[in-house]
């Protein structure tokens, strides 16, 4: 799909816990929303490793925006239904900001960005249902879940439009 839409630029099969990429040979390096599933203590070494010096990590993720009324509410829908807590934190603190703590040996530079799109309720549905959370519980409760969801969400939505917000959480740190 990457190669399709984007045949001129260069793409390696990689981890970043084990980067396949020269010393020093990098400006920019980044992750988005998929650092957490790195191990910082091999993947911060690995970072510094690639860049040069004056290099930059960045590292975003995109958070709900829990002020939204219909996403605070879906929020706590998902909750229910997987009979959890609090599991997303807003504004893109908390758990990435801690991550990104922990790596320690970088001073990260934060900001926040919030976005919105709008997209149909069959593209929204299919996407919070890739969510780790849903394919953990399996297929059918899952689709007990996007089965109800969809009745919400025209609710909201009648012309079946969701207008999604987020706010990005970017971390940004240079490579002494
Ligand atoms: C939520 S997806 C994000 C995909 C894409 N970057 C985006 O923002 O749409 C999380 C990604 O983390 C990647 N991932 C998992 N373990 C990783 C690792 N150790 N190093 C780098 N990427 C990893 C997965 O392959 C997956 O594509």
């Amino acid at each position: 799909q990457f190669r399709r839409g984007l045949p001129e630029v260069p793409i390696v099969r990689g981890d970043g816990n084990h980067l396949p990429l020269a010393t020093a040979s990098l400006d920019f390096l980044t992750y988005a929303q998929s650092w957490h599933w790195t191990d910082p203590d091999r993947s911060i070494p690995e970072a510094l490793r690639v860049l040069r010096p004056g290099g930059a990590l960045a590292l975003w993720w995109n958070a709900a925006a829990l002020d939204v009324p219909w996403i605070d509410a879906q929020t706590s829908r998902i909750e229910r239904h997987f009979g959890l807590g609090r599991v997303v934190g807003g504004n893109g603190d908390g758990t990435h900001e801690a991550l990104a703590a922990s790596a320690g040996r970088l001073d990260f530079d934060r900001r926040h960005i919030r976005w919105t799109r709008r997209v149909p309720v069959g593209t929204h549905l299919a996407n919070i249902s890739s969510h780790s959370l849903f394919l953990v519980h399996g297929e059918e409760r899952t689709a007990a879940f996007v089965d109800a969801e969809r009745r919400h969400l025209l609710a909201v939505f009648p012309d079946g439009m969701v207008e999604e917000t987020y706010d990005v959480g970017l971390l940004l740190a240079i490579r002494p």
